[in-house]
């Protein structure tokens, strides 16, 4: 575990509330965000709805800058590139694949020339090379043959196939990261397996490490080699998958665990409704943020913010009753 390409470090995200008048307030989508992705790694980002999984992936994409902390992509801090405007490289390097396949595609554009563009703009591949490029990737996600695709528009295509477009579209630059934001919770069950092992082939094949943002509990122990464990903001738990599952130290991954009681039995839905609601992010909880929802929280839960803390190699933990 010494050769990281990615490297959170103490990441915070704040947004200004929207409204009238000239409100100081925020919302903490992001606080005290750290770890670490390594080469080849598939490392899946779990939580409830809100508790700010899309927002870590838009600040590694540099969709959002974040209000503080430092992101280091292959060495380099990314907020501190001298680069032309766009950061082509990097935006070659690191890819996003979204949880709605059509949204993510232009209905208008068949899907040569959805695919033509990246190997243009990243000068991959001339004019005269493209097509052939195109008809390489649509066989690599398994559409095939690929004449029977490449005209097509989005609306002809189902979902599990608009999906594997946008896989397509995300490799096709050779990518050295993907964060993958729930890319398989708007499909069919049926696809859901086939989407997962594929992206688990480019991570084997390609060596590309995956962010893979999801709601099912299942999903990540089958497609992760560790788990990181979001609750309103904060990180509550990292290490490896399995461990994670099986030993959920945290009291908040306990009571994920307990809403997703068999994650063994496959990929039923498991979504993530453990009793309670997350806190007001403009206002969070003192002290740990789960407090508010905590079985074993008390007096010192309230007042002081745990440290996330390694309590055995490789598993770290934000607790203070651990
Ligand atoms: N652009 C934005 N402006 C203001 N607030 C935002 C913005 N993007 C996200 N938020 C807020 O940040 C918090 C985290 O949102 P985020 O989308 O990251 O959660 P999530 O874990 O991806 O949830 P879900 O599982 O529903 O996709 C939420 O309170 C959300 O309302
Ligand atoms: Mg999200």
């Amino acid at each position: 575990m010494s050769d990281p390409i990615l490297e959170l470090k103490d990441v915070a995200m704040h947004f200004p509330v929207s409204g009238f008048g000239r409100s100081k307030q925020v919302v903490h989508a992001m606080d005290q965000v750290s770890f670490s992705l390594q080469r080849g790694e598939i490392l899946a980002l779990v939580g409830e709805s809100g508790s700010g999984k899309t927002t870590t992936a838009k600040v590694i994409a540099k969709l959002h800058q974040p209000t503080s902390g430092e992101i280091i992509f292959n060495g380099e801090n990314i907020y501190q590139r001298k680069t032309n405007k766009r950061d082509l490289g990097y935006r070659k390097n690191v890819q996003m694949i979204f949880q709605d396949p059509f949204g993510a595609l232009n209905p208008t554009h068949t899907i040569r020339s959805i695919l033509e563009r990246p190997f243009l703009i990243h000068k991959l591949a001339s004019r005269e090379q493209v097509e052939a490029k195109i008809k390489e990737v649509l066989v690599q996600v398994g559409l095939e043959p690929p004449e029977q695709f490449i005209d097509k528009f989005p609306h002809e295509l189902s979902g599990g196939q608009l999906q594997r477009v946008n896989i397509a579209r995300a490799i096709s630059v050779d990518p050295i990261l993907l964060l993958a934001d729930e890319p398989t919770s708007m499909l069919d069950v049926s696809i859901r397996m086939i989407i997962m092992n594929m992206i688990k082939k480019f991570r084997d094949e390609e060596g590309i490490s995956y962010l893979y943002i999801t709601h099912n509990l299942a999903g990540a122990r089958y497609i992760a080699d560790r788990i990181a464990v979001m609750y309103a903001g904060m990180m509550m738990e990292i290490g490896p998958a399995e461990e994670v599952i099986q030993k959920a130290y945290h009291p908040y991954t306990k009571l994920l665990r307990s809403a997703a009681p068999q994650p063994e039995k496959g990929f039923q839905e498991s979504e993530l409704t453990a009793k309670g609601d997350i806190p007001s992010l403009v206002n969070p909880p003192t002290g740990c943020r789960f407090h508010t929802r905590c079985p074993q929280a008390d007096a010192e839960c309230k007042e002081l913010i745990p440290e996330l803390r390694e309590i055995k190699p490789g598993h770290q933990v934000r607790c203070l009753k651990v």
